[in-house]
């Protein structure tokens, strides 16, 4: 028997809020590749419509959706890192991978992942990233910046928004005449060869005997 065979699968929690083009990725690699080092072992979304539901449960993975639930007080922020976290221990979960996920997360996740949670972002950080760039804004402010390079970024989350430790990109030319979707699009194809590159990276430190 191979090492990479007599090697527990580290567990990996996805968090999405729409598509899951990048959760597709993440399961077509585990599904094709046997010494893929992660197993999704929980699809967490924040959005009840989201079609990366639909694409967990197809590929039979475990799926929740946060409540609305009564806040009681505390900030939608908290209430909603308080449902993943208890998720994420009742699911036995090693590292979590934001994946198009749209909450910002509190403190307490990472105090209780650190240096075990990704995110991926759809430019080449530390530009175009912080508050308020997700989406086609980001790709609207890189367009309007007149940069001739774009791309995605794989980093650790930390305390701070898009500012974490970068672990790889991959880079885009900005083409004449692109538009917010068609630079997305380039980018998009990108994502998927670096949500696969991070997330094995960060779970072969985590593969158990
Ligand atoms: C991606 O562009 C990712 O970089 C960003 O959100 C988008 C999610 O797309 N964080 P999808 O839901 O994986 O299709």
């Amino acid at each position: 028997m191979s090492d990479i065979l007599s090697l527990k699968k580290t567990a990996a929690a996805v968090l999405v809020s729409g598509n899951g083009t990048n959760l597709q990725a993440l399961i077509d690699n585990q599904q094709k590749n046997s010494d893929c080092p992660y197993k999704i072992n929980v699809v967490i979304s924040d959005n009840p419509g989201a079609f990366a539901l639909t694409r967990a449960k197809k590929a039979g993975i475990k799926a929740y959706v946060l409540e609305k639930g009564n806040l009681k007080g505390q900030s939608l922020r908290d209430y909603r890192t308080r449902q993943i976290l208890e998720i994420l221990r009742k699911e036995k979960t090693d590292i979590v991978v934001l994946a198009g996920f749209l909450t910002i997360l509190s403190e307490s996740l990472i105090n209780e992942f650190p240096e075990r949670i990704i995110n991926i972002h759809p430019a080449l950080l530390p530009d175009f990233g912080g508050p308020g760039m997700y989406g086609h804004h980001v790709h609207e402010a890189v367009l309007a910046s007149g940069k001739k390079e774009s791309g995605c970024t794989v980093h650790i989350v930390d305390k701070g928004c898009d500012t974490g430790r970068v672990i790889l990109q991959r880079k885009v030319p900005v083409m004449a005449g692109d538009t917010p979707d068609s630079l997305a699009d380039r980018i998009h194809k990108e994502e998927y060869i670096a949500i696969v590159q991070g997330t094995e990276l960060l779970a072969k430190g985590f593969n158990k005997v």
